[in-house]
């Protein structure tokens, strides 16, 4: 009994003694995600936390879409000794207040995924940004379209010699969807391609808002839609949903559907025939790049010494080392197994 006592007491303190050891190496780090909801974002969120594991102190927080909220999260993260903060904005246009908070406490600050104006993150020396070039994904999305397009000819259903098409827009405060839409389209009138826009509207990213809406284009314009572009694959997988409804992708019938990220259930959709394509958000490499750039600040090592190994596996720093850029990749069905 004595000697089980004894194992115990030493136990505790091998114990203590580790977790203080940690404590006082790990360094606390502060995180939003602009809403836990939204699946791309869900799998940036798994990749830092499982990055940070015993390296880290996070507290990860919902802002749940919602600005006033996040700057709330903000503060209290200030107050709480963060030594960095890796922020998901809900508005990047409202960038300005973080930064003044940040800057007010010296607290380096990486935004990712949804890109604030590049003169606000000029305004402070230790706000970066890590991310993926939208125009890029959109340009990918409308090579995608203009391939199937000149293979298929029987895709003009009214052969008229122009493709009518539909967009589902994500979140418009987002430079990801404003670039997606225009790039997409630009990418396919390169091609020598002809277009006529028959319906655009947001579906704020959200695959039960795009379902709605492609289900009210397809009584709208019944017949006459020809291709289906998504600013990302939830709103694709939406639209699939409503065109399973209304009797496609059986006895011939079929719509080619695009969209962005290659998550999961859009790989899925790929292999059995539903979604022509998709352009990968790498979200594995855009969270990983996220933390170890915040854990390297929180450290109080400069930037330009972990963008730079960084860029060699996700991107390439810009020469001031203010942003890191993770490559979007193509993806059908002759690649897709891939990224599966
Ligand atoms: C993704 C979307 C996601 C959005 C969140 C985009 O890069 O493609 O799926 O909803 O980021 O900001
Ligand atoms: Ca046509």
């Amino acid at each position: 009994m004595k000697r089980t006592v004894s194992i115990l007491v030493a136990l505790v303190l091998v114990l203590s003694v580790g977790v203080g050891m940690v404590a006082q190496t790990a360094p606390k780090i502060g995180v939003c995600i602009y809403k836990f909801d939204d699946t791309f974002m869900s799998y940036v969120r798994n990749t830092i936390e499982t990055a940070a594991k015993g390296k880290a102190i996070l507290s990860v927080q919902d802002s749940m879409y919602d600005q006033p909220r996040q700057n709330d999260q903000v503060d209290q993260f200030l107050v709480e000794g963060m030594k960095s903060l890796a922020i998901n904005m809900v508005d990047p246009s409202a960038v300005s207040v973080l930064i003044g908070k940040a800057a007010k406490k010296k607290v380096p600050l990486v935004l990712f995924n949804r890109e604030p104006a590049a003169a606000d993150m000029a305004k402070y020396a230790m706000a970066y940004y890590v991310g993926a070039k939208a125009q890029e994904s959109g340009t990918m999305e409308g090579e995608i379209v203009a391939d199937y397009w000149k293979k298929n000819p029987s895709a003009d259903l009214n052969k008229d010699g122009v493709l009518q098409y539909v967009m589902l827009i994500g979140d418009p405060s987002n430079t990801d969807a404003k670039y997606r839409t225009e790039f997409s389209i630009k990418a396919v009138t390169a091609a020598g391609i002809k277009v006529q826009k028959l319906a655009e509207d947001t579906a704020m990213w959200d695959r039960p808002k795009a379902q709605e809406k492609m289900a009210a284009w397809l009584t709208a314009y019944a017949g006459k839609i020809e291709v289906v572009f998504a600013n990302n694959d939830d709103m694709a997988l939406g639209a699939i949903e409503a065109l399973k409804a209304a009797g496609y992708f059986k006895d011939g019938k079929y719509m080619p559907v695009v969209g962005v990220d290659a998550t999961p259930p859009a790989l899925d959709a790929l292999e059995q025939g539903y979604l022509l394509g998709t352009v990968l958000n790498d979200a594995k490499r855009q969270g990983l790049a996220t933390f170890e750039l915040a854990y390297s600040l929180a450290l109080g090592k400069p930037a330009s010494t972990t963008v730079a190994p960084l860029a060699n596996a996700d991107g390439k720093p810009d020469p001031k080392g203010k942003y890191v850029w993770v490559p979007y990749v193509k993806v059908t069905k002759d690649n897709y197994k891939a990224f599966k």
